[in-house]
């Protein structure tokens, strides 16, 4: 079990010391604040009219406001079936729960993710069993995920970073050769296409996050599952309600995990929008990658056959000194940058225990140290995003 020792000072992990001292000032942001205020400027009289349709009917749990969603979001994934979840976190742990796997056995993931994607695997009691990326995608490669196979791999849980998907037919071969499960963590990566097939239904089965920031996002905590196989949206069911079929019988130990009705019903109103939205994000990234493209900075690698939904923008910066410098620039004049991720999951705390360090990792190690994510919300202006380019070209002329 956790054992929480809150008597020690927070210690943060390495590659996050440099930008420690940012944290702790108090800049005014002008761009990339205030996106979900904006968002929900543009929605406001559907998205009240959506919840008080809800409010009267009394079905607060479960019900066919729900199912609606459920419905049109397996549509949307070209997935025969979506299961509302309270959480993405939640939606991982019972994508996975659904897999039968337990203590003894290993599900293979990336590290440079936010740590619900290991969270999922650690909660179920197997083991976590983290690789290095692609330096170009940042994503999982199947030639990584290969050399991490031993008898006790379950499964394989690839994350489709930033909204970019991973290469994942290489993935499906893998998985099928030695008879793993794969689960997609698309919480970054709603409406994102690899060889035309939407993320949702490239692996066995997907967890989505519907946090408020993402591409689609509740007002407040949400997730959801989508799989095409029905015994696997049948268990996830069982699970997300306590472990029941019938009411009242509790066949296995499950959990209470479902998406509210209201959060349900603001959702839909959203769906309706998301490749609008999605291709806003993609004019500002296209914007980003004209006016950026002669600086030092690595920008977005995007492979022929996806279409990339830009959860977020993330550049690389030269040095992990410049990046400091460059941050605190850009923060200076107003502009809303940050690093995401800035450590990598099996650096934490949380996992120390697992003897990872940062040579096990020589790509995502040395990104976390580098990496920086520019504002990137589809409630942008293009002058914000034109004067947050113009910004860092202003920090390289100054050099
Ligand atoms: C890659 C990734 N996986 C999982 C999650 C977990 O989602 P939630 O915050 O809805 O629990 C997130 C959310 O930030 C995420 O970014």
């Amino acid at each position: 079990m956790t054992k929480i020792d809150i008597s020690k000072p927070v210690e943060f992990p390495a590659s996050m010391v440099s930008l420690a001292s940012l944290a702790s000032k108090d800049y005014k942001i002008e761009v990339g604040e205030g996106h979900l205020e904006r968002q929900y400027e543009e929605i406001a009289d559907e998205v009240k009219e959506a919840i008080e349709s809800v409010l009267p009917m009394g079905k607060y749990t479960l019900g066919p406001v729900l199912e609606k969603f459920e419905g049109e979001f397996a549509a949307y994934c070209d997935s025969k079936y979506c299961i509302g979840i309270s959480s993405g976190t939640a939606a991982l742990h019972l994508a996975l729960a659904a897999q039968d796997i337990g203590p003894g056995d290993e599900v293979i993931t990336v590290s440079n993710t936010y740590i619900a994607t290991a969270l999922g695997i650690s909660y179920t009691g197997a083991k976590p069993v983290f690789i290095d990326v692609d330096p170009k995608t940042f994503n999982m490669t199947a030639d990584l995920v290969a050399e991490k196979i031993t008898p006790r791999t379950k499964g394989i849980l690839p994350v489709h970073i930033y909204g970019h998907p991973v290469d994942m037919d290489p993935i499906m071969e893998l998985a099928e050769k030695h008879g793993l499960f794969v689960l997609e963590d698309a919480a970054h990566a709603h409406g994102a296409t690899y060889k035309g097939r939407k993320t949702g239904s490239l692996g066995h089965i997907a967890a989505f996050s519907f946090y408020p920031g993402k591409n689609l996002g509740a007002y407040g905590d949400g997730g959801a599952i989508t799989t095409s196989d029905p015994e696997l949206d049948e268990k996830v069911r069982i699970l997300r309600y306590v472990g029941q079929r019938r009411k009242f019988v509790h066949e296995v130990i499950g959990f209470q995990e479902r998406l509210d009705p209201l959060q349900a019903a603001v959702l839909s109103v959203k769906l309706k929008r998301l490749d609008e939205w999605n291709s806003r994000r993609r004019r500002w990234a296209a914007i980003y990658d004209e006016m950026l493209a002669e600086t030092p900075l690595q920008l977005p690698y995007v492979e022929d056959d996806v279409y990339h939904v830009y959860y977020s923008y993330a550049t690389i910066v030269p040095s992990e000194e410049e990046r400091v410098e460059l941050i605190s620039y850009l923060l200076e004049r107003g502009i809303g940058i940050f690093a995401m991720y800035p450590a990598l999951v099996p650096l934490q705390g949380a996992y120390q225990d697992m003897g990872y360090s940062e040579e096990d990792f020589p790509v995502s190690a040395s990104y976390a140290r580098r990496v920086m994510n520019l504002p990137m919300f589809e409630t942008l202006r293009e002058d914000e995003v034109r004067r947050a380019a113009e910004t860092i070209l202003a920090f390289y002329d100054r050099m």
